[in-house]
């Protein structure tokens, strides 16, 4: 289990002066209750019951009976001081944890998010990371004090017993506390498979739900509630019977470990009776066996919360430890501006082993080309476009920007100097400016009003409620599709990298917003290497580079009066959009 840990101990580093102190507090707490509970019992009890007492002048009796406030604030104190430091720490730990997680989530492939849902994402950010703390804290409260508590326990057993009849009663005393071991085990192994478990479909659960509400409207409009009411129950439900599961054998711990204790006080009586052992003893005795088995049953239970952990931590690492197929080579070079000269040399790619999606592209694309893809969908148009941001990487073969392999610049300055403009823009859910200055920070208010005009966006946003500093809401829920496309462009303009990538959208802009953004799309290609992915026959009849793709491959290039003498495929593309 801590070979398990051990990675995560770096986390504890920052923590080690609180954590020393709160061990500290823990020893003592654990002691107090341990040790010196019976070791009261054994100072108050004799003074004031046993056979022949000394009769106690009044402040003799109270220096007796404050033995118990004392112990109990020895051990109130240091097992507040235990707990909350320990707490402290165990927060501050998954903070940290719970951080890194969101910052891998932010540079991991993109390919991992087509893998991995977002409920269950979700679900192991919050979730996962909530059953963990929980874990955390309530180890860290235990794993000090119990084992304390029991070492004086037995202490206390051991030198009671043996002062009071010899080795015998230390035997008869202790005799049972191993049996306590066989539930203990017996049920940890049952749990550490259901503990996954429940955190899996927990996380099923979340995807059904975040789904569901990224589906509002398709929802309602083929009336899909009955249909997303009864996934949902059945998916609680699974989750619901992986609990119970779970609850049939951890509840039984407690008990089990009470019968154990229970039998061993009979059988602790049994043989006071026949060694005529004194009342006094015996009761310190007893308190003593009883202290030990408390944190028996704790250390029980925390056998059984780490399984839990562990099935949350299983979940939170496949996350942490996720390999991170797109980052900077160790080598990777700074790339101030780029010039924009693009090429694809025997670039292959597939998304899954075996579907290859691009074949052996060659391609040239010089600075300042204006360059359509065309063809049918599914061509892998889009595909194309995404290597050069390196969304993803080419399966054989590179791409170069200025001849430098993709993968040997370094991430932020290839992506500093690309521009994307996609089909569906997200925005965030801040004011419009913020959303404008997401693509250069540090513009200012003037640049970025600016680049509003050029994407004929100034005069929409003027007519917002709070004009610039108007909330667009979720995704950008409160805009409509041309004023969101008409802000990517403004974002675009801002930024003003040398390449330029657009998805071209298809939805039916009116015909005013349609030539609106033909106009800026003109004024922002000038002196930029652009990959438009063209669906509108203007754009397509303006580039001075046309790409037609079929099946993963370039089947003609040229220029569009070129193409349409010469390309049947590509005839036949473009004199469809021109009829529609
Ligand atoms: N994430 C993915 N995982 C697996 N296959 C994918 C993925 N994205 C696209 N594909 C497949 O790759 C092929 C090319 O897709 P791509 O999106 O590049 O086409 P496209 O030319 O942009 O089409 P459209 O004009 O419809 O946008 C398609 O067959 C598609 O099914
Ligand atoms: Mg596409």
């Amino acid at each position: 289990m801590f070979a398990r840990l051990r990675p995560y101990f770096r986390y504890l580093q920052p923590q080690r002066g609180l954590l020393g102190l709160a061990i500290f507090c823990g020893i003592i707490a654990g002691v107090a209750s341990g040790f010196g509970l019976p070791y009261m019992v054994k100072q108050v009890f004799p003074a004031i019951f046993a056979e022949g007492a000394l009769p106690l002048a009044p402040w003799e009796l109270a220096k007796v009976v404050l033995w118990i406030p004392a112990v109990f604030l020895l051990r109130g104190v240091a097992g507040y001081f235990n707990t909350y430091l320990l707490q402290l720490v165990g927060t501050r730990v998954l903070e940290a944890l719970r951080l890194d997680f969101f910052r891998k989530l932010q540079v991991l492939p993109l390919s991992f998010f087509q893998r991995n849902s977002t409920g269950d994402l979700l679900s192991r950010g919050l979730a996962d990371a909530n059953q963990l703390q929980v874990t955390l804290t309530t180890v860290a409260n235990e794993i000090v004090r119990s084992p304390a508590t029991l070492i004086g326990a037995l202490g206390a057993v051991i030198w009671t017993a043996y002062t009071a009849n010899g080795g015998m009663l230390v035997l008869v005393s202790l005799g049972t506390v191993p049996l306590a071991v066989i539930p203990i085990r017996y049920i940890g192994k049952k749990l550490i498979k259901r503990a996954g478990q429940i955190q899996a479909e927990l996380g099923a659960v979340t995807s059904v739900l975040s789904e569901n509400l990224t589906a509002t409207k398709e929802v309602r409009a083929f009336n899909l509630e009955e249909r997303e009411v009864g996934r949902f129950h059945r998916a609680s439900q699974t989750l619901i019977r992986a609990q119970m599961k779970f609850m049939k054998y951890e509840k039984a711990l407690t008990p089990l470990i009470e019968i154990i204790s229970a039998s061993g006080i009979a059988f602790t009586l049994y043989y006071a009776y026949k060694v005529r052992l004194d009342v006094n003893v015996f009761i310190t005795l007893i308190t003593a066996i009883y202290a030990g088995y408390e944190p028996i049953k704790k250390l029980g239970s925390l056998n059984n919360e780490m399984k839990r952990g562990m099935g949350a931590l299983d979940r939170l690492e496949a996350v942490l430890n996720a390999p991170l197929s797109i980052e900077d080579r160790p080598a990777a070079k700074p790339l101030p501006r780029a010039r924009g000269d693009l090429a694809f040399e025997n670039v292959t790619f597939s998304y899954q082993a075996g579907e290859l999606v691009l074949l052996e592209l060659q391609q040239r694309i010089p600075a300042g080309t204006v360059c359509a893809l065309v063809g049918p969908s599914g061509a892998g148009k889009s595909t194309f476009a995404n290597l050069v941001p390196r969304f993803f990487d080419p399966t054989a073969g590179r791409v170069t920007l200025d001849g430098h392999d993709l993968r040997d610049i370094r991430l932020a300055d290839l992506r500093r100097n690309i521009a994307i403009v996609p089909q569906d823009p997200v925005l965030f859910n801040d004011t419009v400016r913020e959303n404008l200055r997401i693509a250069r920070p540090e513009a200012k208010p003037a640049e970025v009003e600016e680049a509003a005009r050029a994407a004929f966006a100034h005069d929409f946003i003027l007519s917002l409620p709070q004009g610039y500093d108007t909330m667009v809401g979720e995704r950008g829920a409160r805009l409509s599709g041309g004023q969101k496309q008409r802000l990517a462009l403004a974002r675009a303009f801002l930024r003003n990298a040398p390449v330029l990538i657009l998805d071209e959208a298809t939805s039916a802009l009116d015909s005013e917003s349609e030539a609106a953004i033909q106009q800026a799309l003109k004024q922002l290609v000038v002196g930029k290497t652009v990959l438009i992915i063209a669906h509108r026959f203007s754009t397509i009849r303006d580039a001075s580079l046309i790409l037609v793709f079929d099946r993963g491959e370039i089947v003609a290039r040229g220029t569009h009066a070129e193409l349409h003498a010469g390309n049947p495929l590509y005839r036949s593309l473009y004199d469809r959009q021109q009829g529609s």
